[in-house]
């Protein structure tokens, strides 16, 4: 981890840069946030730290290779990094399992996050290339909400400033689409309107407008409800930063494997207000020229 991204962001600094961005998103090299405001975050609810995981892509086989990358070794160096200097809790937002689930590659990943499990949450979502069952019979339920849905693995839980929703969008194991389905897209409708105006992060597997069918649906649910701030998914095994409806969408990069050389591999550092975000790219692969890097978006209001 960068001596950078050890450093606790000044709430000041941040809402000084917010505002001088105005709602846009602006990607810093890695020295640029090193000069600043010493003073130091007097209020931790003022900020959270979490890490943001996706696709680690484990398999039954600990050796196992694919495109030049070792998911099992990329995911210990990941925790390692992690452990370092602990954050508020992780997020993995699914393809946990290589391509199908099972037993074997569960108790590999559970074994590669024990450093973390117990000292820090985390909530994990499912992927298509995950075992729903598989995948409880592993993890349970982690968070509130785990029996929201029938049938869908849900987990709603507060952090600090944020409020996370977690999401399935798991269809069919092992095929590219995925969705949320009619009871999930009604459940978090309700959800979000019974509950207070916390900003709020969506984390779901597929990329909206990419491989998850009801994109539509889900955007006229979530663009009016001002609340929610952003989503962040993973699947495309690419790290990119984009906006809809003023929604800030986070695709994270993959820790297993990236799909092209253009793409790093690793993880991300989130340090999360009530009034955007800052998030750091930790490359433990792939392309490292964004390794890290930080990029800055505000909140909707
Ligand atoms: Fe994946």
């Amino acid at each position: 981890m960068s001596d950078g991204s050890k450093r606790q962001i000044s709430r000041r600094q941040f809402l000084t840069f917010g505002l001088a961005v105005a709602g846009g998103v602006v990607a810093l090299g890695p020295r640029a946030d090193e000069a600043g405001d010493p003073e130091e975050v007097k209020d931790r609810s003022d900020v959270a730290r979490w890490a943001f995981l996706s696709d680690t892509h484990v398999a039954k086989d600990p050796g196992h290779r694919f495109r030049g990358f070792y998911p099992h070794r990329n995911l210990r160096a990941v925790v390692a990094q992690i452990g370092s200097d602990l954050p508020d809790g992780l997020v993995i937002t699914g393809d946990i399992s290589r391509s199908r689930g099972g037993t074997e590659a569960y108790g590999n990943v559970k074994s590669l996050l024990a450093p973390i499990t117990g000292k820090r949450p985390i909530y994990m979502g499912v992927g298509n290339h995950d075992n729903r069952d598989d995948f409880l019979r592993a993890f349970g339920n982690s968070g509130d909400g785990g029996e929201a849905v029938e049938d869908k693995h849900v987990v709603t839980a507060l952090a600090g400033p944020v409020r996370m929703i977690v999401l399935d969008t798991l269809l069919y194991v092992n095929t590219f689409p995925g969705s949320l389905g009619r009871e999930q897209r009604s459940w978090l409708e309700t959800y979000l309107h019974m509950c207070d105006d916390t900003p709020t992060i969506l984390f779901l597997h597929h990329a909206p407008r990419a491989d998850l069918l009801d994109t539509r649906r889900l955007f006229e649910i979530i663009a009016p409800c001002r609340k929610v701030k952003a989503v962040v998914c993973g699947h495309s095994h690419k790290y990119e930063f984009c906006e809809s409806d003023g929604i800030q969408l986070i695709n994270l990069p993959a820790v297993g494997y990236n799909f092209t050389g253009a793409q790093p591999v690793g993880w991300v550092e989130a340090r999360l207000t009530g009034q955007g975000g800052e998030f750091v790219l930790h490359a433990v692969g792939g392309n490292p020229k964004r390794d890290g890097r930080t990029t800055r978006v505000r909140w909707r209001a």
